[in-house]
């Protein structure tokens, strides 16, 4: 079994990247179906979500997909903070379009409904989520996932853009921690 130690702590192979990248392909096709005709916006979520945007929309055909980012932080070390904090704004204008959030993980939620609260106030048109990794049992707002690639069960995890305190966004395979 694969290990690898970030600071203090140790990982093991939890999903190789073979697995994951199948689950993409499957969500870029359900999008490309979806969303034909309606020129979205993805709007991927810094830091995390910067290699499942760059696998999803390569397989992404949909006619006028435009890719932005913006930045929010919301866990410090293992475990989330409770609160949103907005490090980079949006600026482009989202009124009526269909904007698609691209995140790397949905573990409580409230980054998701943060963000969809700030499109809704631009005046997006049809808001959607796209998730790489979700946590079913952890989270806590009303929230529909719209595209979601692979559930997890609630153990920390590193690797394919998610870090421990800044270490093994690179990796390619998923790791979950040791306990
Ligand atoms: P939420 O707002 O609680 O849904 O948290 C979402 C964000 O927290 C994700 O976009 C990740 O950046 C981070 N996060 C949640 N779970 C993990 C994890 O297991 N490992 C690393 N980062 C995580
Ligand atoms: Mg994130």
């Amino acid at each position: 079994m694969k290990r690898i130690k970030l600071h203090d702590k140790e990982f093991v192979l939890a999903i190789d990247a073979g697995t994951i990248e199948r689950e993409i392909a499957r969500v870029a096709e359900e999008i490309n179906r979806d969303l034909a005709g309606e020129r979205p916006l993805f709007l991927g979520v810094l830091n995390g979500a910067f290699m499942f945007v760059s696998d999803l929309l390569k397989s992404v055909t949909v006619e006028g997909t435009e890719v932005s980012f913006v930045k929010v932080a919301s866990y410090a070390g293992t475990s989330s903070t409770g609160q949103v904090k907005d490090l980079i704004a949006l600026n482009e204008d989202v009124t009526g379009r269909t904007v698609v959030i691209v995140e790397d993980m949905v573990d409580s939620g409230r980054s998701i409904v943060h963000l969809k609260k700030m499109l809704e106030e631009r005046h997006a048109g049809k808001i959607v989520v796209a998730a790489m990794f979700y946590k079913p049992k952890a989270i806590v707002q009303e929230l529909t996932l719209d595209y979601t690639c692979i559930a997890l069960e609630n153990d920390f995890v590193v690797g394919r853009g998610l870090d421990y305190d800044g270490l093994g966004r690179n990796l390619p395979d998923l790791y979950q921690v040791v306990s």
